[in-house]
């Protein structure tokens, strides 16, 4: 399966590919690992569906939860108009600092801010700013956290706005494990009255999901 899951990762990948500029993206893989960093980011067919996701919703205005080295978000922010704003919430101070790197590498730094620090702090800093609603959130950090950072982006987003969940397929919740923190945030999308959502299989070094939910 995982073999599979690689070869539509590949072939999506090299279709599209020439579209975007995916040498620049891969050197941003490149510098992340270089830089000691965890290989957890996005593959890069889940980079074009959220691409062409931020392209349907029109988003001029993007938050992501977990920036890693700025793989993801170098997605997200290509697909933003020049005025556009990814604001990319890391915990990690090192991480925050390759990924700003990054965006400079892209030609992105002027459309993305990097705030380092807990989540859940950069988030309630937001609402409390009362931050102009976002078009999308993406949530890809500690898995336990999801449940309180969907309550939060509830909060963050506007109406037709989408959030995604990243790993929605994993966290056992295929051998029936509703307890995990993924677990648990797919039981919240599910219920959550305000969301339409839906999980799609997405293809990594082995399948995983990615939970997309619109507002209203
Ligand atoms: C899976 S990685 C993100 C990958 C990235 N979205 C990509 O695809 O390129 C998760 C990131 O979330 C960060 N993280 C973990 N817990 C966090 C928290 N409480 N607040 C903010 N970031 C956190 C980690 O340091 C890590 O960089």
């Amino acid at each position: 399966m995982s073999e599979l899951s690689q070869q539509i990762d590949t072939y999506i990948t090299n279709l599209f590919g020439p579209r975007y500029d995916h040498p620049l993206f891969d050197d941003i893989h490149t510098a992340a690992q270089q830089a000691g960093l965890p290989s957890i980011s996005i593959s890069a067919s889940q980079g074009h569906l959220m691409h062409v996701l931020a392209k349907i919703v029109g988003a001029r205005r993007i938050l992501e939860i977990g920036s890693l080295g700025g793989y993801s978000g170098a997605w997200l922010a290509s697909a933003l108009p020049p005025d556009g704003k990814l604001i990319t919430l890391e915990l990690e101070a090192k991480h925050a600092e390759v990924a700003r790197a990054n965006f400079k590498r892209a030609g992105l730094d002027e459309r993305v801010t990097v705030l380092v620090g807990p989540a859940s702090r950069s988030l309630e800093r937001l609402i409390a700013e009362k931050a102009e609603p976002f078009d999308i959130v993406f949530i890809d950090a500690d898995k336990g956290g999801y449940v309180g950072y969907l309550k939060q982006a509830l909060q963050l987003i506007r109406k037709g706005g989408i959030i995604l969940g990243d790993n929605t397929l994993s966290g056992g919740v295929l051998d029936g494990d509703a307890s995990s923190g993924i677990g648990q945030f797919n039981q919240a999308i599910a219920q959550e009255q305000s969301l339409t959502s839906a999980i799609v299989p997405v293809m990594k070094s082995h399948v995983d999901g990615l939970s997309i939910s619109v507002v209203g």
